[in-house]
Parts: structure tokens; sequence; C-alpha cells
């Protein structure tokens, strides 16, 4: 018998979904996604509201409305991206592992059992989206790299190619500290919300999104979620995160979702949730604290905390 146990973080598909595709989709799950969020249904998609009082954000947003600084400042990088030669595609893992290892996408990533989950997601700009990823949970790949008990934090890194992406030629961001690096404490990174995103709306990553893989971590504000990863290592001290190294007042490592902690530059107590035109209150961990709370007991104090 087939029995699908729901997890509590989940926004029930039947909810963001057309009935009759969804009732389709479930007897395709196991395979990789086939065709449940395109064409014509998109607006009986985004019609339907989710779990959180949302609808699934239109997919041609969600592709053309993108922060990729290695592409241009700007949110309007989707063209510029699809320089990105996302295939064949390597991650190298080292660090404290038993064997550092490196992963072919193709032969590796593609053979990983995926799921679909629905996620909220936040940027600290105060935009807020809802994407309909596929990939498997983060813990899936730390399982593979085997981490020494003395590794305490992973460290992520995207690509470093002026040549692929002019973002990172030498010029006006020349002094930003390429490549883009983020991190995550080992507890964090072993957290059933932690995600690998290897899809989305059903195909694969979208180049803009950050093909092949990406992180996603729903209750952290989006610049935690790393796009286009290329090495993956595991270390024992807390590492610099990207946004940080330029500006250490306005970033910091834990960047968890707080309404009350305002940005220099944006107050964090509502979002613009973008495609409706709504602005929304902002929730503590973007709703997601039941289960991530027990992560950050005792640091509530900690100024560096959000
Ligand atoms: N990853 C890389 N490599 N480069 C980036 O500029 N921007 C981050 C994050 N990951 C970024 C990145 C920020 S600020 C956000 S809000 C999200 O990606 C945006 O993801 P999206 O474009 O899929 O919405």
């Amino acid at each position: 018998m087939n029995i699908i146990k729901r997890r509590g973080w989940e926004i029930s598909e039947s909810k963001v979904t057309p009935e009759a595709l969804f009732f389709n989709r479930r007897k395709v799950l196991g395979g990789l996604a086939a065709v449940p969020f395109m064409g014509s249904a998109q607006a009986a998609v985004n019609a339907k509201f989710a779990d959180a009082g949302r609808a699934v954000t239109p997919e041609e947003q969600n592709t053309t409305y993108n922060n990729f600084y290695e592409f241009g400042t700007s949110k309007s990088i989707s063209d510029a991206a699809q320089a990105l030669v996302s295939s064949p595609w390597n991650i190298a893992i080292d660090g404290l592992v038993e064997k550092p290892i490196t992963l072919s996408f193709d032969d590796n990533i593609r053979k990983m059992q995926k799921e679909d989950r629905i996620y909220r997601h936040r940027c600290v700009e105060a935009w807020a989206m809802v994407v309909p990823w596929t990939g498997f949970a983060l813990k899936d790949l730390i399982a593979l790299a085997k981490p020494k008990p003395e590794a305490k934090y992973v460290r992520f890194e995207t690509f470093n190619d002026p040549k692929m992406a002019p973002g990172q030629q030498a010029g006006l961001f020349s002094s930003f500290p390429w490549p883009y690096v983020e991190g995550l404490s080992m507890a964090e990174a072993m957290n059933d919300l932690a995600f690998v995103a290897t899809g989305a709306y059903g195909k694969d990553l979208p180049k803009s999104m950050g093909a092949p893989l990406r992180i996603h971590l729903p209750w952290k504000y989006g610049f935690k979620s790393i796009k286009s990863i290329v090495k993956i290592s595991f270390v024992a001290e807390k590492p610099m995160n990207f946004w940080q190294a330029i500006a250490s007042n306005e970033y910091g490592f834990w960047a968890n979702v707080n309404p009350e902690v305002p940005h220099p530059r944006w107050s964090q107590a509502s979002e613009e949730v973008l495609g409706t035109g709504e602005r929304m209150p902002t929730k503590l961990f973007n709703g997601y604290g039941e289960f991530v709370a027990d992560l950050y007991k005792g640091m509530e104090k900690d100024p560096i905390f959000f």
C-alpha cells in the first residue's frame, strides 16, 4: 500500500493545483516531475490559494524577476543568465569529510530520489514569492558526503567565471568578493526543511533561478539560498558569506526572517507578495517557526541572530 504521510510544513498540493492535474500528478510521482504547473493551467494554479493564503507565483514572474548578481545587479538578469553553461556540471565535496569526492550532476544528482515541495520564499528586500520546487532534502546530500564529527558548518560556493558571468568581470562591481559563498550550521543543514532544488514548475531549474542546482531555505532571507553550486565544504568555523563580507552592518550569518528586526534599508514588518499587488504582514521564520525555532534556542539575544 502506498501511504503518503504529509509533513506539517507542507502546503497541500490539492490547495494550489487544479484538481484534475493534482490527481494525474499523483500517478507520476516517483520519476522526475511531470507537467504539474505548466501552460494554460498556470492561471488556475495562480487562482488557488495555498495554506499561507497565497497563490503559487506565476512561473513567468519567478523566472524573470531574480537576484543573481553574477549576471547583473538588476532583477532582469534572465536573458544574461542564458550564458550560464549548466551542463556538464560537477560539484566538489571537500573539507572535513571521510573522503573528498566530486559529484556529477548528470550521473549522481539526477539519480537522487526527488520530491516536490511548495515553499514560501522571502527576500530581505521585502518581497516574497511561492515556489513549486523539485529536489531533495539537503541531509540526503550530506549523507553522501560523509562529514566527520568535527564538521560544524557547511560552506557552499557558486562558480567564478567572469567570461560567462558579466557581473564577475572587472569593472564597477569588481570589488565584490566573488565567488558567491553561503553557509549553514550542520544542525540547520540537517533540518528537514533545508532543500536542494533541481527543478521548479515541473521542469529543470531555469538558469535565472540557479541551474542546475541551488539551495532553498524557506525560513531564511533569500540571500542564504545560494544558486548554481559548484563546491560544498564541511568546515569547523562559521563561513563568511558573500553579503556579510560586503556589508556586515546589513547582513549576518543567520539571516532568519524576523519582522521585528529591520534591515537598515528595508523594514521587515511586511512584504510585497509578487504577482498579487498585496502587502502581507511578515511572520517570524517566514511562518516555519514550528519546524526550525528549536535550532536557535538560547540565541535570541545574539545581536547577529537575525
Ligand atoms: N546565489 C548566487 N549565486 N548569486 C546571487 O546573487 N542572490 C540571492 C539568492 N542566491 C544570489 C544567490 C538572493 S539575494 C535571493 S533573494 C535569491 O537567490 C533569489 O532567488 P530567485 O531569483 O530564484 O528568486
